[in-house]
This record gives C-alpha cells, sequence and structure tokens, in this order.
C-alpha cells in the first residue's frame, strides 16, 4: 500500500525564509506616511522591533529562522503534504491532488508560523506586552500561544461577530493566558468613536486592528502584531511552500497549480511565493506555474478592489501600503471565514496580481462550505471556512480535468481545521447561510474616500 502522506524529519525544517521583494518584477513601492513622505524605520519603530522593521522593509532573497524559533516550529512542523486520493476517487478525477496541511499546529493553522517569529524578536528587543487584532480568532490564538512561550502579555481586539460566533476560540486565548475584548470596544478612542457612529457593527479587521495599533503607539512597553498583510508576515509563512518544496522532490512531482484562501494574504504568499521564486530563477518545472489566490465574493480584494495607497486599518493610523483594497472603512458582510473579511491584500500579493503573474478567484460562501463538507467526507479532516475557499477552486480545476482528461498535479493550502468553527457548519447544514454578493455602491463610497497619492 502508498503512503498518501509525504513526511519531513525535524532537522528538514527549513533554516532560512524566502523573501519575494528579491524577485519582484520592479522595486516594490514604499509604504507612505498620510502626508505622501515616505514612512521609515522611525514611524515603524512606535509599535514593532528593529528586527522586524528590517525584514519589512528587506530585499535579501533568504533571511535566517533563529534556532529559538525553529525549537518551538519543531512542536508540529515539518507539516504533512498529503495526496487527497479519496478525493480524487469521489471527484473521478485524473488530477493529482495534494493538500499543505497547515491544521497540525496547537492553534489550528498556519498563523503560529509568524507569530512565534513575532513574540521571539519583541522578547528579544525587551518588549513586554504585544497587542493585536483576530477575526476568526486563528490569529489572536497564534499569538496567544507564541507570547506564552516567549513570556509575553498579549491582548487580543476580536472583530464582534467572531467573538459571538465563537466562544471557544477566545477559551483557548485565555488558556494560553492572553486578555480579549470584542472590537470595537469601549477600550480605546477609535473603538468608542465607532461605537457612537455605528452603534451596531458586526466590527471588521480594519477597526480591530486601530484599536490594537492604537494601544501599542500609547505604551512604551507594547508593541503590536499583525497576523497578516505585511511584507515580514508574508515572508515568515514561506516556511509552508519551502517545505512543500521538499516534499514534492521526495516524490519526483512538481505542481501544476499552486492555490491558497487569501485574506490578507499571507497563507497565499506563504504557499506560492517558493514556487514562484523558482519560475524566476529560470526552473523548467516551474514555467508553466499557475497560483491561484481564493477570496470571498463577499469581500473581492483582488477581484473587485483598486490598485493603490490605503491604510491598513480603519481609521488610519498605520502607513499607505499599495496594495489592491476596497477602501479601508469598507465593512464586509459578516460572512462565517472572518479571517477573509479584510479590505486589502499584501503588498507584494497585490504586485504580482497587478503585473499578472497570479491570479486570483472570488467564491461564493455555500460553494465554499459545500466544498468543505464534500472534503470532509472523502478526506476526514474538517476544513476552517477560510480553507473551504482553497478546497473549492481545488475542486473546480480538478473537475476541468476531468473534461480534459490531464493529469495535473494541484497543490492547495489547508490553512486550518474547522473544530472551532462547527457554529459556521451548523448554519450551512440548517440552510441558514446566505451568499453575500460583492456590495458594488458601498465599495465605490469607500474607494471615493481613499487618499490620492501616485
Ligand atoms: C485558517 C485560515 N486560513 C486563511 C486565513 C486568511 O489569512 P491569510 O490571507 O493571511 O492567510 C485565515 C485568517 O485568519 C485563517 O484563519
Amino acid at each position: 500500500m502508498e503512503s498518501t502522506r509525504v513526511l519531513l524529519e525535524a532537522h528538514e525544517i527549513p533554516t532560512h525564509w524566502y523573501n519575494i521583494a528579491a524577485d519582484l518584477p520592479s522595486p516594490p513601492a514604499p509604504p507612505l506616511l498620510p502626508d505622501g513622505a515616505p514612512a521609515g524605520p522611525g514611524q515603524l519603530g512606535a509599535i514593532f522591533p528593529p528586527a522586524i522593521i528590517e525584514q519589512e522593509m528587506s530585499l535579501e532573497r533568504w533571511i535566517e529562522i533563529p534556532r529559538e524559533v525553529r525549537e518551538i516550529f519543531r512542536l508540529w512542523r515539518p507539516s504533512p503534504l498529503v495526496r487527497a486520493v479519496r478525493l480524487e476517487a469521489a471527484l473521478d478525477t485524473p488530477a493529482k491532488i495534494f493538500f499543505k496541511y497547515e491544521g497540525v499546529s496547537p492553534a489550528g493553522s498556519h498563523k503560529p508560523n509568524s507569530a512565534v517569529p513575532q513574540a521571539y524578536y519583541n522578547r528579544a528587543a525587551g518588549i513586554r506586552r504585544l497587542t493585536t487584532e483576530t477575526g476568526a480568532g486563528q490569529w489572536g490564538s497564534s499569538l496567544a500561544l507564541a507570547g506564552q512561550m516567549f513570556g509575553l502579555e498579549v491582548r487580543v481586539y476580536m472583530v464582534k461577530v467572531s467573538y459571538g460566533q465563537k466562544p471557544y476560540r477566545r477559551l483557548m486565548m485565555q488558556t494560553w493566558g492572553a486578555e480579549v475584548f470584542a472590537s470595537p470596544s469601549a477600550h480605546t478612542g477609535s473603538g468608542r468613536k465607532t461605537l457612537a457612529e455605528h452603534p451596531g457593527t458586526p466590527g471588521s479587521l480594519g477597526i480591530a486592528i486601530s484599536e490594537a495599533v492604537e494601544e501599542a503607539a500609547g505604551r512604551a512597553d507594547t508593541n503590536y502584531a499583525l497576523g497578516s498583510v505585511l511584507n515580514h508576515v508574508v515572508m515568515h509563512q514561506s516556511i509552508i511552500g519551502l517545505e512543500a518544496k521538499k516534499q514534492f522532490d521526495k516524490i519526483g512531482l512538481y505542481p501544476d497549480i499552486v492555490i491558497a484562501p487569501c485574506g490578507g494574504g499571507s497563507s497565499f504568499g506563504g504557499l506560492a511565493f517558493p514556487f514562484l521564486g523558482d519560475k524566476a530563477a529560470g526552473d523548467r518545472r516551474a514555467a508553466n506555474l499557475r497560483a491561484v489566490a481564493v477570496e470571498p465574493c463577499s469581500c473581492p480584494s483582488l477581484t473587485k478592489g483598486s490598485y493603490t495607497y490605503d491604510y491598513g486599518d480603519a481609521s488610519g493610523f498605520t502607513p499607505l501600503i499599495k496594495m489592491y483594497t476596497l477602501g479601508h472603512d469598507f465593512v464586509p458582510a459578516g460572512i462565517h471565514a472572518g479571517g477573509l473579511r479584510y479590505h486589502g491584500v499584501s503588498q507584494y500579493v497585490s504586485q504580482l496580481y497587478h503585473a499578472g503573474l497570479i491570479e486570483a478567484v472570488a467564491a461564493p460562501q455555500l460553494a465554499t462550505f459545500d466544498a468543505g463538507v464534500r472534503f470532509a467526507r472523502a478526506e476526514g479532516i474538517i476544513p476552517a471556512p477560510e480553507a473551504c475557499h482553497a478546497i473549492r477552486a481545488a475542486m473546480d480545476e480538478a473537475l476541468k480535468c476531468r473534461e480534459t482528461g490531464e493529469e495535473k498535479v494541484i497543490l492547495f493550502n489547508l490553512t486550518g481545521h474547522g473544530h472551532f468553527d462547527m457554529s459556521s457548519f451548523e448554519g450551512y447544514f440548517s440552510g441558514r447561510l446566505e451568499d453575500h454578493e460583492h456590495p458594488e455602491e458601498e465599495v465605490a463610497r469607500a474607494l471615493a474616500r481613499l487618499p490620492k497619492f501616485a
């Protein structure tokens, strides 16, 4: 009997992250201050430690992963690469479907891949407390875990709609010692302002980021940690694609298509960028590689957004980043894939999309749950709603192969399990879940409010 899992040993954990900034088709656009001047390390120093700022701006292709970080990673890494043979059979497809399973981390997703190094660098810089935001609760629980490992206090602003939907995520964060508030909250000026203007708001990642950044900027012992979007976060996630490449080498295959869900873009960049690095280096195996980012129809930053400078948060506290965005104060519908409800996308993901080097598709909510349930029934693993977006696109590609007879190798990022998302599945089974279309007029209004730069 052939194994369906490709495993690596602890000593095969990559020693360096891959930074795609070295291989972009043109130099990355600098982050800007509200007056249009480039944001430098000085401004970022109020909320980030020096090592993170250096990584954020770095054009080095390879950056070493500290030994202390790899020692924590070996608790669950390397993560398995799995061939979904039972899904292939259920779809009756000649395609070979693989997934990289990031749900094996203690927090249940890929997010600790960046939480651990961020906690490490903050601790090394003498910081005692971290603030952050969380949507679905995946990032907040990952930072709670990482903070605990390095002796840091963690305070999490959790998007209100998820706070209500996911009480066990909150308890998980508390178990790892973090404090959790529903956002918008009365603890910050930006939270109080939002509550006064929009009392019934479900919250958004942009609002929660404003609260966490405001608190960190106001306290010398406190820094801020972001779970996606920024360059250093996407780079930390490259460990996913780097491991996957080693695993494919072991079985003598190479993917034709790599697919990941796309919220802020860290799991997409994390999986796809090391393969795109091969392509940039002229590796013939990667010549026709397709990389597909999958976003929800209700928050279609890449497929319906504008490529322009925008803030990373709702209140305009962060520097402006050149990215695909729906407008920083756009509040998406309260869909169940909370981690995908973000108005913008990583700068490098945006740049590559703009250059036509990667693809994006938007998937309706019900179709993603349908795919997730089919996957769970074939492969056993119950996926996180965010991951269901990648499964949907992988299944659609596999079904195309059934029509054409092509034996394509499809790799997708199974970014997390859905054990804390069962209320979403309940909504799906009971027929309460709906498809939300992209509210064109609302997005147009949010885009009209954007600051105007080059
Ligand atoms: C399981 C899971 N997958 C994907 C995402 C999307 O984030 P990103 O685009 O940064 O990978 C999230 C975000 O919370 C998540 O929890």
